[in-house]
This record gives C-alpha cells, structure tokens and sequence, in this order.
C-alpha cells in the first residue's frame, strides 16, 4: 500500500520565462523501508528545500549545460536538509541530519550519496559561493570599493558583510526599497540602491563610486555588467556567480564594454560553488565566530508546504523572495 508522498514534479519543460503549469503538486505513494538487498542507501523525510537560480537550467531541455536536465514527470531536485529514518549505508544512522540533492517530495529513497552531507551546521551553498566568489576570486583588501549586483539575495548578503568585515566599501542594487533598507539598515552596506529606479546604471554607479570599483561580485550580467565595466577601476576583480537577468531569455544578451577588462587590466572570473566544498572546514572557522558575535546575520524567506513550492522557486525570477529563499516541507 505505501505512505502517502507528495511531490512536486516537473510537468513539461521550461520554454523562455518559468511558469507554475510547468511544475505539478502530485500525490504518489512511497514504502517507508528501504527495499531487500539495497544496499549504500538512505530513506529520509524531507524537512527543508532550498530554492535556487540554477534549478532553472535544469528545468529546461538543454544539451552540454554544466548540469543535467531534470526527467519529466519525476520531482523536481534540489538541494535539501532531511531525517534519516533508515540507513543502508554505513557513514548514516537513523535520525542523522543530512544535507544534499533530494527530491521535492515528503519523503526520498536516495541511493547516490555522492552528494550528500552529514550534519549540516550551516546553510552549505549559499555560504560556500559567498565565501569562495569574494574571497578566492577577488582578493579583496581593506579601504577597496566593492560592488554587489542582487545585494540582498541569499549569496549577496553575506558578500556585502563579508566585504564589510575586510574594511571594504559596499555598495549593493536590489529590486525595491524594502530591500535597500534591509541593505543598509541590517546587514551594514555603507550605500545600496534600487535598480528598477535607475534610468542609466552608468550614472547611479558613478554616483556612488566617483573612484571607481575594484571588485565587482556578479549575480546578475546583462545590462548592469555592461555598465560596472565602464566603471571598474584599473586591476580591478569581477567574480561572475551568476547572470540571472538572462536565465529567462531565449536569446541571451551581448555585452559591450568589454574592451575596459584589457585598458583596466581586469581579472574577470566565472566559477561554480561545488568546485570549492574542499574549504567548507576554512569557511566555517572564519564565519563561525562572526555569526557567535553576530556579527554576521542572514536573512531567510520560508514559504510553507509543498503546495507553495512552485511559487516560491519562481518568486526567484521576479525577486519575490527577501533573502534565502526556502521551502518548508516539514517542521519534523
Ligand atoms: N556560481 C555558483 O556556483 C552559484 C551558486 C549559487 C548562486 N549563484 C548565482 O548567484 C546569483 C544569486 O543567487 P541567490 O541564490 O543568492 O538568489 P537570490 O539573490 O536569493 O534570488 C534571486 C534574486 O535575483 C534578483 N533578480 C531576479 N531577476 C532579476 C533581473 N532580471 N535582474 C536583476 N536582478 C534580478 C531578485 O532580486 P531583486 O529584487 O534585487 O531584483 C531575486 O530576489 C544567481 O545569479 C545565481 O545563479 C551561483
């Protein structure tokens, strides 16, 4: 007979702008127990699911991208934190937290631990991009001039206060006033504006940096990287985390400008997260402190239930979420 198991699934593939029809709330059914000679497995209940940009991408039918598309009809992945309820594998024990892809669904059988974690102490990914984008890429150094394109998203933030802890100045954009409050007002950015209020990204960047930047961390490209380069410094640092103003489009943007990464002798860097987990133990010892002092503090957007799930992921995309965007599927 099974349990009852809600999934959201992926209903057909994305096509241009994300839409809820293209995700479906489906009810199934799974068998609490691990199946007779599976061995190297864990079944876990599914407490919390992160919602992230590059879900998008896999969400479409692409060929060569750096992840692989999801299957139609089966749940969506993403990164979770869940309970182990029983464990074939031995680095896992029943009621062990683990962090790692599963299914969005109440509860999943994983048989490929590859990409799990034991415990997880912190939010991993967000964090470990924050962390490896600034300070790997960048280099940054106390008095320079840092600029962060959505500021108060989940990687954002901890950029701007790990900026901040260096003695940079920082400045970040984001989508409203509420998020530019939060900018200045909590996490202690010395300047912050709102984009969609800018008619010429060229003159808001000049006006808060008549110097120029050194380190620009991206999240955003398009029309916004166009002008950073215009006002990058020279040796200046550009960490690429992401361009989501492009996710959507079916034809990406060209950028102009780019002859500024040779007159300025700009480092330019694309990187992804899961290249740098090996300095998750440095990255631990250097912001665990700070959160214990609360010097460092973060901000999260939950939105509960399976049923807002969809929603909530393509809340993304339109810049609903204030913060890390999570997904509660259970309080346990
Ligand atoms: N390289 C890696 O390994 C890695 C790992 C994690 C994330 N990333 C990238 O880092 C970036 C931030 O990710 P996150 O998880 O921290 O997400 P997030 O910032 O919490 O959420 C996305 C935010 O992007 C902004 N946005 C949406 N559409 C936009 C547009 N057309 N133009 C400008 N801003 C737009 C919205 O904020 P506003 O209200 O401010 O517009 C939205 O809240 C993304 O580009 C993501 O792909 C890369």
């Amino acid at each position: 007979m099974g349990s009852n198991n809600k999934q959201v699934i992926l209903k057909s593939y994305v096509n241009g702008s994300p839409k809820e029809s293209d995700m479906e709330l489906k009810a199934s059914t799974i068998e609490l127990k691990i199946p007779e000679g599976c061995n190297d497995a864990v079944l876990v209940k599914n407490l919390y699911l992160s919602c992230d940009p590059y879900m998008l991408g896999r969400m479409k039918k692409l060929d060569g991208h750096y992840v692989d598309s999801l299957t139609l009809g089966a749940p969506i992945i993403g990164y979770g934190v869940s309970r182990v309820m029983e464990s074939s594998h031995p680095d896992y024990e029943k009621d062990d937290l683990l962090w790692g892809f599963v299914g969005w669904e109440e509860y999943t059988l994983i048989t490929n631990l590859t990409t799990c974690f034991k415990n997880p102490t912190q939010r991993r990914m967000a964090g470990m991009t924050a962390y490896a984008g600034f300070f790997e890429l960048c280099t940054p150094k106390k008095g320079e001039t840092v600029f962060i394109s959505a500021a108060s998203g989940a990687v954002g933030q901890l950029v701007g206060q790990f900026a901040k802890l260096m003695g940079c100045y920082v400045v970040g954009s984001a989508g409203s006033k509420d998020k530019v409050d939060l900018l200045k007002n909590k996490f202690g950015f010395d300047n912050a504006f709102n984009y969609k209020e800018e008619s010429d990204y060229n003159v808001a960047l000049k006006r808060y940096f008549p110097d120029g930047i050194d380190i620009y961390f991206e999240n955003v490209g398009g029309k916004m990287l166009e002008a950073v380069l215009n006002n990058m410094r020279i040796h200046g640092r550009i960490a690429v985390c992401g361009m989501i103003s492009q996710y959507s489009l079916a034809q990406p943007d060209g950028v102009h400008n780019l002859f500024n990464l040779i007159s300025k002798r700009i480092k330019m860097e694309g990187f992804l997260v899961m290249e740098y987990y090996h300095l998750y133990p440095k990255f631990i010892e250097m912001v665990l402190p700070h959160i214990k002092k609360g010097d460092i503090t973060y901000v999260e957007d939950f939105a509960e239930g399976l049923e807002n799930a969809a929603s909530a992921l393509l809340g993304l995309f339109s810049g609903r979420n204030v913060g890390k965007q999570v997904v509660v599927v259970a309080r346990e």
